[in-house]
């Protein structure tokens, strides 16, 4: 079985797997990090979403020989308990969401829009949210959560 060189959350790895495995199941069941969802395992859902060089992408469908020496950041590199990112907060402040399995990928799809656009409108965080479902119909909350974590870091908020 090939070694594959991956670069997760700043950490490199040398994984054993075969290069169609998709991202998700080396993330997920090689390398220990369960934050990733698996949602509808089609690349429809967003559940699976992780930063791939600054670029929110769908890792059920991306087989891991794709990303080798990429950038890859999870749900687990965006923020901890101790040091949530100010996305998580206003999340948690607003309560947007009901069970939360939609959250990981939403999350760090938010990361990319705010690392990009510091003050988007409603109409920018719904567009770049648009591949992401939540099942939940939490999507009002979602919003005016993203749009918080937007003020709060252009307010000096440590990311
Ligand atoms: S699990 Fe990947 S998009 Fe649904
Ligand atoms: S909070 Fe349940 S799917 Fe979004």
């Amino acid at each position: 079985m090939p070694q594959i060189a991956l670069i997760v959350n700043g950490t490199p790895h040398a994984v054993d797997a075969d290069g169609d495995t998709p991202l998700l199941d080396v993330l997920r069941n090689h390398l220990g990090l369960k934050g990733t969802k698996f949602g509808c395992g089609l690349e429809q859902c967003g559940c699976c979403m992780v930063l791939i060089d600054g670029t929110p992408e769908k890792s059920c469908g991306k087989a891991v020989s794709t990303v080798a020496g990429r950038q890859i950041v999870t749900i687990e590199g965006i923020g901890t308990p101790e040091r949530p990112h100010p996305l998580q907060l206003a999340f948690l402040d607003e309560q947007a969401g009901q069970c939360g399995y939609c959250l990981p990928g939403i999350l760090v799809t938010a990361k990319a829009l705010l690392d990009r656009n510091t003050a988007p409108s409603r109409a920018e965080i719904a567009a770049a949210l648009d591949d992401n479902i939540c099942r939940c119909g939490s999507h009002n909350r979602i919003l005016r959560a993203v749009a918080s974590a937007a003020e709060r870091l252009r307010a000096g908020a440590v990311r």
